[in-house]
Protein backbone atom coordinates (compact mmCIF):
# COMPACT_ATOMS: atom_id res chain seq x y z
CA UNK A 1 0.00 0.00 0.00
CA UNK A 2 1.19 3.65 -0.57
CA UNK A 3 -0.08 6.89 -0.09
CA UNK A 4 0.23 7.98 -4.21
CA UNK A 5 1.39 4.70 -5.54
CA UNK A 6 -1.46 4.90 -8.18
CA UNK A 7 -0.79 8.72 -8.70
CA UNK A 8 3.05 9.57 -9.30
CA UNK A 9 2.80 12.54 -10.63
CA UNK A 10 4.38 15.54 -9.31
CA UNK A 11 1.70 17.81 -8.03
CA UNK A 12 0.29 15.17 -5.70
CA UNK A 13 3.59 13.86 -4.66
CA UNK A 14 4.33 17.56 -3.46
CA UNK A 15 0.07 18.30 -1.98
CA UNK A 16 1.28 14.27 -0.13
CA UNK A 17 4.51 15.76 1.29
CA UNK A 18 2.52 19.12 2.53
CA UNK A 19 0.60 16.89 4.56
CA UNK A 20 3.64 15.68 6.49
CA UNK A 21 4.81 17.66 9.35
CA UNK A 22 7.61 20.54 8.62
CA UNK A 23 9.76 19.43 11.49
CA UNK A 24 13.10 18.11 9.78
CA UNK A 25 15.72 16.50 12.19
CA UNK A 26 19.35 16.07 10.38
CA UNK A 27 21.42 14.05 11.98
CA UNK A 28 25.18 12.17 11.29
CA UNK A 29 24.28 8.68 9.65
CA UNK A 30 26.34 5.62 10.54
CA UNK A 31 23.97 3.47 8.88
CA UNK A 32 25.61 1.19 6.51
CA UNK A 33 23.40 -0.09 3.59
CA UNK A 34 23.89 -2.16 0.32
CA UNK A 35 21.31 -0.93 -2.48
CA UNK A 36 20.02 -4.11 -5.02
CA UNK A 37 19.10 -1.87 -7.98
CA UNK A 38 15.65 -2.76 -9.55
CA UNK A 39 15.38 -3.81 -13.56
CA UNK A 40 16.30 -0.52 -15.59
CA UNK A 41 12.79 1.78 -15.66
CA UNK A 42 11.08 0.05 -12.89
CA UNK A 43 10.23 1.64 -9.56
CA UNK A 44 8.16 0.96 -6.40
CA UNK A 45 9.09 -2.17 -4.48
CA UNK A 46 6.89 -1.60 -1.97
CA UNK A 47 6.65 -4.88 0.08
CA UNK A 48 9.44 -7.86 0.56
CA UNK A 49 8.98 -11.47 0.63
CA UNK A 50 11.33 -14.61 1.72
CA UNK A 51 10.97 -18.00 1.49
CA UNK A 52 10.97 -20.07 4.45
CA UNK A 53 14.65 -21.29 3.74
CA UNK A 54 15.56 -17.46 3.40
CA UNK A 55 15.66 -17.65 -0.71
CA UNK A 56 14.81 -14.04 -2.12
CA UNK A 57 14.09 -11.02 -1.62
CA UNK A 58 11.11 -11.10 -3.80
CA UNK A 59 9.23 -8.17 -4.90
CA UNK A 60 6.30 -6.39 -6.67
CA UNK A 61 7.27 -3.27 -9.17
CA UNK A 62 5.90 -0.94 -11.11
CA UNK A 63 5.73 -2.80 -14.19
CA UNK A 64 3.45 -5.69 -13.22
CA UNK A 65 5.73 -7.73 -11.95
CA UNK A 66 7.08 -10.11 -9.21
CA UNK A 67 11.17 -10.25 -9.00
CA UNK A 68 14.06 -12.55 -7.47
CA UNK A 69 16.68 -11.46 -6.34
CA UNK A 70 19.91 -13.39 -7.69
CA UNK A 71 21.83 -13.29 -4.60
CA UNK A 72 25.62 -14.18 -6.36
CA UNK A 73 24.90 -11.48 -9.24
CA UNK A 74 22.96 -8.93 -6.71
CA UNK A 75 20.57 -8.46 -9.55
CA UNK A 76 16.71 -8.56 -9.67
CA UNK A 77 15.63 -11.48 -12.39
CA UNK A 78 12.08 -11.48 -13.57
CA UNK A 79 9.81 -14.27 -11.62
CA UNK A 80 6.00 -13.83 -12.19
CA UNK A 81 3.40 -11.21 -12.85
CA UNK A 82 -0.86 -11.69 -12.37
CA UNK A 83 -1.80 -9.70 -16.08
CA UNK A 84 -3.65 -12.30 -18.06
CA UNK A 85 -2.04 -12.10 -21.39
CA UNK A 86 0.77 -9.59 -20.04
CA UNK A 87 2.31 -8.01 -23.13
CA UNK A 88 5.77 -7.66 -21.94
CA UNK A 89 6.92 -5.69 -24.81
CA UNK A 90 4.49 -2.89 -23.32
CA UNK A 91 4.76 -3.58 -19.85
CA UNK A 92 8.44 -4.90 -18.43
CA UNK A 93 10.61 -1.99 -17.97
CA UNK A 94 7.71 0.58 -17.37
CA UNK A 95 6.68 2.59 -14.42
CA UNK A 96 3.35 4.82 -16.23
CA UNK A 97 0.74 4.15 -13.58
CA UNK A 98 -1.43 4.85 -16.40
CA UNK A 99 -0.40 1.13 -17.71
CA UNK A 100 -1.31 -0.78 -14.38
CA UNK A 101 -4.79 -1.76 -15.64
CA UNK A 102 -3.13 -3.57 -18.03
CA UNK A 103 -0.09 -4.54 -16.40
CA UNK A 104 -0.72 -5.46 -12.63
CA UNK A 105 0.50 -3.60 -9.84
CA UNK A 106 0.84 -6.80 -7.51
CA UNK A 107 2.03 -5.27 -3.58
CA UNK A 108 2.40 -7.51 -0.49
CA UNK A 109 3.27 -11.08 -0.66
CA UNK A 110 3.48 -14.19 1.19
CA UNK A 111 5.57 -18.00 1.17
CA UNK A 112 3.33 -20.77 2.24
CA UNK A 113 6.00 -23.10 3.31
CA UNK A 114 6.00 -25.02 0.41
CA UNK A 115 7.85 -22.24 -2.06
CA UNK A 116 3.92 -21.76 -2.79
CA UNK A 117 3.59 -17.51 -3.39
CA UNK A 118 0.67 -16.10 -2.66
CA UNK A 119 0.41 -12.25 -3.40
CA UNK A 120 -1.71 -9.27 -3.91
CA UNK A 121 -1.92 -7.43 -7.30
CA UNK A 122 -4.08 -4.31 -7.06
CA UNK A 123 -5.69 -4.80 -10.41
CA UNK A 124 -6.25 -8.79 -10.39
CA UNK A 125 -6.84 -9.57 -6.61
CA UNK A 126 -5.31 -12.31 -4.50
CA UNK A 127 -3.24 -14.83 -6.90
CA UNK A 128 -0.82 -17.76 -6.72
CA UNK A 129 2.03 -18.86 -8.33
CA UNK A 130 4.95 -22.23 -7.83
CA UNK A 131 8.60 -22.04 -7.54
CA UNK A 132 8.82 -21.83 -11.33
CA UNK A 133 7.25 -18.44 -11.76
CA UNK A 134 5.32 -17.16 -14.71
CA UNK A 135 1.70 -16.43 -15.31
CA UNK A 136 0.05 -16.60 -11.60
CA UNK A 137 -3.01 -17.94 -11.51
CA UNK A 138 -5.90 -15.86 -10.22
CA UNK A 139 -7.71 -17.19 -7.12
CA UNK A 140 -9.53 -14.70 -5.25
CA UNK A 141 -11.68 -10.93 -7.00
CA UNK A 142 -14.47 -10.67 -4.94
CA UNK A 143 -15.23 -11.46 -1.15
CA UNK A 144 -18.90 -10.76 0.49
CA UNK A 145 -20.40 -10.16 -3.00
CA UNK A 146 -17.97 -7.29 -3.54
CA UNK A 147 -15.06 -6.64 -5.75
CA UNK A 148 -11.32 -7.73 -4.01
CA UNK A 149 -11.03 -3.59 -4.79
CA UNK A 150 -7.38 -3.17 -3.46
CA UNK A 151 -5.95 -6.07 -2.87
CA UNK A 152 -2.93 -5.06 -0.77
CA UNK A 153 -1.12 -7.35 1.77
CA UNK A 154 -0.90 -11.22 2.37
CA UNK A 155 -0.18 -13.50 5.45
CA UNK A 156 -0.41 -17.09 5.58
CA UNK A 157 -0.81 -19.26 8.63
CA UNK A 158 2.06 -21.01 9.04
CA UNK A 159 -0.40 -24.06 10.79
CA UNK A 160 -2.77 -24.63 8.33
CA UNK A 161 -2.33 -23.17 5.47
CA UNK A 162 -4.95 -20.49 5.29
CA UNK A 163 -4.21 -17.32 3.33
CA UNK A 164 -5.34 -14.20 5.14
CA UNK A 165 -5.08 -10.88 3.15
CA UNK A 166 -6.49 -7.22 3.10
CA UNK A 167 -8.69 -5.56 0.96
CA UNK A 168 -7.57 -1.72 1.66
CA UNK A 169 -10.02 0.22 0.55
CA UNK A 170 -13.92 -0.53 -1.73
CA UNK A 171 -13.81 3.11 -2.87
CA UNK A 172 -10.10 4.25 -3.27
CA UNK A 173 -7.14 2.79 -5.42
CA UNK A 174 -5.55 5.67 -4.68
CA UNK A 175 -4.25 6.04 -0.67
CA UNK A 176 -4.24 9.64 -1.01
CA UNK A 177 -7.87 10.03 -1.76
CA UNK A 178 -8.72 7.57 0.74
CA UNK A 179 -7.07 9.52 3.33
CA UNK A 180 -8.67 12.63 2.33
CA UNK A 181 -11.71 11.13 2.62
CA UNK A 182 -11.21 9.25 6.04
CA UNK A 183 -12.56 6.11 4.22
CA UNK A 184 -13.59 2.98 5.91
CA UNK A 185 -14.04 0.35 3.98
CA UNK A 186 -11.17 -1.51 4.27
CA UNK A 187 -11.86 -5.65 4.95
CA UNK A 188 -9.99 -8.83 6.41
CA UNK A 189 -10.31 -11.61 4.26
CA UNK A 190 -9.21 -15.33 4.35
CA UNK A 191 -8.84 -17.42 1.78
CA UNK A 192 -9.15 -21.90 2.04
CA UNK A 193 -6.56 -23.33 -0.57
CA UNK A 194 -8.44 -26.53 0.22
CA UNK A 195 -11.80 -25.48 -0.90
CA UNK A 196 -11.31 -22.25 -2.11
CA UNK A 197 -13.89 -20.39 0.43
CA UNK A 198 -13.63 -16.82 0.73
CA UNK A 199 -14.46 -15.14 3.63
CA UNK A 200 -14.76 -11.71 5.09
CA UNK A 201 -13.34 -11.26 8.54
CA UNK A 202 -13.59 -7.49 9.36
CA UNK A 203 -15.41 -4.51 7.11
CA UNK A 204 -15.26 -0.78 7.81
CA UNK A 205 -11.44 -0.98 8.67
CA UNK A 206 -9.84 2.41 8.44
CA UNK A 207 -7.05 1.84 5.39
CA UNK A 208 -5.86 -1.50 6.52
CA UNK A 209 -1.94 -1.76 4.69
CA UNK A 210 -0.18 -3.95 6.48
CA UNK A 211 -0.28 -7.76 7.93
CA UNK A 212 1.45 -9.97 9.93
CA UNK A 213 0.43 -13.38 11.59
CA UNK A 214 2.04 -14.87 14.80
CA UNK A 215 4.30 -17.71 15.12
CA UNK A 216 1.36 -19.95 15.97
CA UNK A 217 -1.68 -18.81 14.41
CA UNK A 218 -3.15 -17.47 16.91
CA UNK A 219 -3.77 -13.83 15.99
CA UNK A 220 -2.88 -11.10 12.98
CA UNK A 221 -1.74 -7.57 13.43
CA UNK A 222 -2.77 -5.19 11.13
CA UNK A 223 -1.14 -1.73 10.28
CA UNK A 224 -3.91 0.68 9.92
CA UNK A 225 -3.04 4.08 7.90
CA UNK A 226 -5.90 6.35 8.93
CA UNK A 227 -5.99 5.76 12.28
CA UNK A 228 -2.26 5.39 12.47
CA UNK A 229 -2.83 2.27 14.69
CA UNK A 230 -2.59 -1.43 15.16
CA UNK A 231 -5.10 -3.69 15.01
CA UNK A 232 -5.18 -7.05 16.63
CA UNK A 233 -7.70 -9.87 14.92
CA UNK A 234 -7.80 -13.32 17.34
CA UNK A 235 -8.04 -16.09 15.47
CA UNK A 236 -8.20 -18.68 18.05
CA UNK A 237 -8.86 -19.08 21.73
CA UNK A 238 -11.43 -17.19 23.69
CA UNK A 239 -11.23 -14.03 21.58
CA UNK A 240 -11.22 -15.65 18.36
CA UNK A 241 -12.77 -13.42 15.57
CA UNK A 242 -12.94 -10.14 17.69
CA UNK A 243 -10.26 -6.88 17.01
CA UNK A 244 -9.13 -4.99 19.20
CA UNK A 245 -7.14 -1.91 18.78
CA UNK A 246 -3.58 -1.84 20.82
CA UNK A 247 -2.82 1.02 22.50
CA UNK A 248 -0.01 2.33 20.27
CA UNK A 249 0.25 4.70 17.95
CA UNK A 250 2.46 4.81 14.97
CA UNK A 251 2.62 7.44 12.84
CA UNK A 252 2.21 6.76 9.29
CA UNK A 253 2.57 2.83 9.24
CA UNK A 254 3.83 1.20 6.09
CA UNK A 255 3.52 -2.85 6.53
CA UNK A 256 4.26 -5.01 9.55
CA UNK A 257 6.24 -8.16 9.31
CA UNK A 258 6.88 -10.63 12.21
CA UNK A 259 10.79 -11.42 13.22
CA UNK A 260 11.45 -14.84 12.66
CA UNK A 261 9.15 -17.26 14.46
CA UNK A 262 9.28 -14.82 17.83
CA UNK A 263 5.99 -13.04 18.08
CA UNK A 264 7.71 -9.67 17.38
CA UNK A 265 7.14 -7.31 14.44
CA UNK A 266 8.59 -4.42 12.36
CA UNK A 267 6.69 -1.49 11.17
CA UNK A 268 8.49 1.47 9.51
CA UNK A 269 7.13 4.67 11.68
CA UNK A 270 6.75 7.80 8.83
CA UNK A 271 7.23 10.86 10.88
CA UNK A 272 7.95 13.01 8.22
CA UNK A 273 9.40 12.89 4.29
CA UNK A 274 13.08 12.59 5.03
CA UNK A 275 12.54 10.76 8.80
CA UNK A 276 11.90 7.34 9.24
CA UNK A 277 11.94 4.97 12.38
CA UNK A 278 11.98 1.18 12.48
CA UNK A 279 9.91 -0.01 15.41
CA UNK A 280 9.83 -3.58 17.17
CA UNK A 281 6.65 -4.19 18.95
CA UNK A 282 5.63 -7.34 20.43
CA UNK A 283 2.32 -8.62 19.72
CA UNK A 284 0.52 -6.17 22.37
CA UNK A 285 1.99 -3.76 20.59
CA UNK A 286 4.33 -2.53 23.37
CA UNK A 287 7.16 -0.52 21.53
CA UNK A 288 10.57 -2.61 22.04
CA UNK A 289 12.29 -1.15 19.77
CA UNK A 290 12.55 2.12 17.87
CA UNK A 291 15.96 2.97 15.47
CA UNK A 292 16.04 5.88 13.01
CA UNK A 293 16.29 4.92 9.44
CA UNK A 294 18.61 7.79 7.26
CA UNK A 295 20.99 6.62 4.79
CA UNK A 296 19.91 6.30 0.93
CA UNK A 297 16.21 6.73 2.65
CA UNK A 298 16.78 10.59 3.76
CA UNK A 299 14.88 11.74 1.19
CA UNK A 300 12.81 8.70 0.77
CA UNK A 301 8.97 10.03 1.43
CA UNK A 302 7.50 6.93 2.81
CA UNK A 303 9.42 3.79 3.58
CA UNK A 304 6.72 0.77 3.57
CA UNK A 305 8.35 -2.45 5.05
CA UNK A 306 11.39 -3.49 6.58
CA UNK A 307 11.43 -7.68 6.26
CA UNK A 308 14.17 -9.00 8.42
CA UNK A 309 16.14 -11.57 7.20
CA UNK A 310 18.87 -13.39 9.72
CA UNK A 311 20.89 -10.39 10.55
CA UNK A 312 19.47 -8.02 7.97
CA UNK A 313 16.71 -5.97 7.72
CA UNK A 314 15.77 -5.28 3.38
CA UNK A 315 14.30 -2.18 2.92
CA UNK A 316 10.99 -1.08 0.55
CA UNK A 317 9.85 1.43 -0.27
CA UNK A 318 7.33 2.82 -3.25
CA UNK A 319 9.51 5.87 -3.72
CA UNK A 320 12.52 3.85 -4.78
CA UNK A 321 14.67 2.27 -7.77
CA UNK A 322 16.47 -0.58 -5.66
CA UNK A 323 16.24 -2.70 -2.74
CA UNK A 324 17.85 -1.66 0.27
CA UNK A 325 19.33 -3.56 3.09
CA UNK A 326 21.27 -2.94 6.14
CA UNK A 327 22.99 -5.21 8.68
CA UNK A 328 22.88 -1.61 11.28
CA UNK A 329 20.06 -2.28 12.87
CA UNK A 330 20.97 -5.23 14.85
CA UNK A 331 19.93 -3.97 18.11
CA UNK A 332 16.14 -4.56 16.97
CA UNK A 333 16.72 -7.94 16.21
CA UNK A 334 18.51 -9.09 18.99
CA UNK A 335 16.62 -11.20 21.78
C1 LIG B 1 2.33 -5.26 -27.18
O1 LIG B 1 2.71 -3.91 -27.00
C2 LIG B 1 3.49 -3.43 -28.07
C3 LIG B 1 4.02 -2.04 -27.63
O2 LIG B 1 2.95 -1.21 -27.25
C4 LIG B 1 2.64 -3.38 -29.33
O3 LIG B 1 3.41 -2.89 -30.41
C5 LIG B 1 2.15 -4.79 -29.64
O4 LIG B 1 1.24 -4.75 -30.71
C6 LIG B 1 1.44 -5.38 -28.41
N1 LIG B 1 1.17 -6.79 -28.66
C7 LIG B 1 -0.03 -7.32 -28.50
C8 LIG B 1 -0.16 -8.79 -28.77
O5 LIG B 1 -1.00 -6.65 -28.14
C1 LIG C 1 1.48 -24.58 -0.71
O1 LIG C 1 0.59 -24.43 -1.80
C2 LIG C 1 0.72 -25.40 -2.81
C3 LIG C 1 -0.22 -25.01 -3.95
O2 LIG C 1 -1.51 -24.91 -3.48
C4 LIG C 1 0.41 -26.78 -2.24
O3 LIG C 1 0.64 -27.76 -3.21
C5 LIG C 1 1.30 -27.03 -1.02
O4 LIG C 1 0.91 -28.24 -0.41
C6 LIG C 1 1.18 -25.90 -0.02
N1 LIG C 1 2.12 -26.11 1.05
C7 LIG C 1 1.83 -25.86 2.32
C8 LIG C 1 2.90 -26.16 3.34
O5 LIG C 1 0.74 -25.38 2.67
C1 LIG D 1 -6.88 -22.64 10.18
O1 LIG D 1 -6.86 -22.05 11.45
C2 LIG D 1 -7.77 -20.98 11.62
C3 LIG D 1 -7.59 -20.47 13.01
O2 LIG D 1 -6.25 -20.36 13.33
C4 LIG D 1 -9.17 -21.43 11.41
O3 LIG D 1 -10.04 -20.32 11.50
C5 LIG D 1 -9.29 -22.08 10.07
O4 LIG D 1 -10.57 -22.62 9.95
C6 LIG D 1 -8.26 -23.19 9.93
N1 LIG D 1 -8.34 -23.73 8.60
C7 LIG D 1 -8.28 -25.02 8.35
C8 LIG D 1 -8.35 -25.41 6.91
O5 LIG D 1 -8.14 -25.84 9.24
C1 LIG E 1 10.41 6.65 17.79
O1 LIG E 1 11.39 7.61 18.12
C2 LIG E 1 11.14 8.92 17.57
C3 LIG E 1 12.32 9.82 17.92
O2 LIG E 1 12.51 9.84 19.29
C4 LIG E 1 9.83 9.45 18.13
O3 LIG E 1 9.55 10.69 17.53
C5 LIG E 1 8.70 8.48 17.79
O4 LIG E 1 7.51 8.90 18.39
C6 LIG E 1 9.05 7.07 18.30
N1 LIG E 1 8.00 6.17 17.83
C7 LIG E 1 7.35 5.31 18.65
C8 LIG E 1 6.27 4.47 18.03
O5 LIG E 1 7.60 5.17 19.81
C1 LIG F 1 18.53 14.76 -0.94
O1 LIG F 1 18.12 15.69 -1.93
C2 LIG F 1 18.95 16.82 -2.04
C3 LIG F 1 18.30 17.78 -3.01
O2 LIG F 1 17.90 17.11 -4.18
C4 LIG F 1 20.35 16.37 -2.48
O3 LIG F 1 21.20 17.48 -2.55
C5 LIG F 1 20.89 15.38 -1.46
O4 LIG F 1 22.13 14.85 -1.92
C6 LIG F 1 19.91 14.21 -1.26
N1 LIG F 1 20.38 13.39 -0.15
C7 LIG F 1 20.47 12.06 -0.24
C8 LIG F 1 21.01 11.35 0.97
O5 LIG F 1 20.13 11.44 -1.23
Amino acid sequence: MAIGTYVCDLATLVFALLLFSPSVLLSVDVRVFVKYPLPPGTTGPEAISFTEYGVGPFTGISDGSIIKLNPLLGTFEYFAYAAPNKNKTLCDGNSDPSLYSKCGRPLGSAFNGSDYLYFCDVYFGLNGVGPAGGQATQLVTSAGGQPVYYCNAVAVDPINGTVYFLDTSQRFKNILQMVLANDRSGRLLSYEPATGNVKVLENGLAGPAGLAISNDGSYLLISVIITQTIQKFYLTGPKANTLETLPTSILRPGNIERIGSRDEFLVPENIGPVVHYAIKIDGNGIVLGNESIAGPYTNVSYLRDLQPLGDSIFIGSEFDTFVGATASLLGLLSL
